[in-house]
């Protein structure tokens, strides 16, 4: 039987071809096997994010004060997508699978912003959102909205919760973003985070009115309940914030959708 010369080019380059082969057979099956894994721990991680911001979840823990699981809490939910110009629901698209960043790519499910209209920096504008409605019985209870828009280093995407009047901010936070960790990177911040909730979004005329400053007025001062404190060293992102705040509340973003739900409630 001819011996296996180990030490000839076309063997060493046969075995060396070999074992890539192996290993990324091997690599491949694990990122096929872990696919599912990944889009369940995805999903779990977005209905953390929607329950931080609606406070219904504390910061570092993964059930609530009373044990109640992530899922369990996110059962008292509803997702529907919600047409951004009329704020109507649209029952023709499936909750479980529309992406709203995905559609704002695509010239066919969203329009392009002026650059007067593109406070946020979004240049496009998905024509259809989600939206995330907790309620009391047959009452609003609290609303969920995704909102994004540019901050120093690239978007910010997070979630801002509205508590039952529509009116009062429940809560912000942010899932992804590129600002720098101890400045812009301050929006993470549970300090910070805290100054939202009680925050007024608009004004007597129904406009957007959330200020993002550096000096807070007096307490008793009609601005006061619309302002929240800047973070210090990173005025891109403090203005960022309150741009995409100001945005997704107005008329391009959900405010048709909070006018329409008002209406109903009232
Ligand atoms: C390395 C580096 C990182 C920075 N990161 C941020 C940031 O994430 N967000 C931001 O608004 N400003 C950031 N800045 C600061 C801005 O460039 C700018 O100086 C700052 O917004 C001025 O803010 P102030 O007027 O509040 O001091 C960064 C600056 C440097 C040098």
């Amino acid at each position: 039987m001819a011996s296996f010369d180990k030490d000839s080019l076309s063997n060493t380059f046969t075995v060396a071809l070999l074992l890539c082969l192996v290993c990324s057979v091997i690599v491949s099956g694990i990122a096929v096997a872990l696919k599912p894994q990944q889009q369940a721990n995805k999903a779990l991680d977005q209905k953390q994010n929607i329950l931080r911001a609606a406070g219904m979840l504390p910061q570092n823990s993964s059930t609530d004060a009373e044990g109640r699981t992530v899922d369990e809490l996110f059962a008292e939910f509803t997702v529907r997508v919600v047409d951004l110009d009329t704020g109507e629901y649209r029952d023709d698209l499936d909750a479980a699978s529309f992406d709203p960043i995905r559609a704002a790519k695509d010239s066919a499910l969203s329009v392009a912003l002026s650059a007067e209209q593109d406070i946020a920096t979004l240049r496009r504008r998905e024509n259809a959102s989600l939206v995330y409605i907790k309620r009391d019985g047959d009452e609003i209870d609290k609303v969920v909205l995704p909102v994004r828009g540019y901050g120093l280093w690239g978007t910010l995407f997070g979630y801002l919760a509205l508590d039952a009047d529509l009116q009062t901010i429940s809560g912000l936070g942010f899932y992804a973003h590129r600002e720098t960790p101890g400045l812009g990177g301050e929006v993470d911040n549970p300090r910070w985070k805290q100054a939202w909730p009680g925050v007024q979004l608009f004004n007597d005329a129904g406009e957007p009115a959330v200020r993002l400053v550096k000096r807070r007025s007096p307490q008793s001062a009609a601005a006061a309940g619309f302002e929240v404190d800047a973070l210090s060293g990173a005025t891109f992102t403090t203005r960022g914030v309150e741009n995409l705040v100001n945005f997704w509340t107005g008329e391009l973003g959900f405010g048709p959708f909070i006018k329409r739900l008002k209406a109903e409630n009232a």
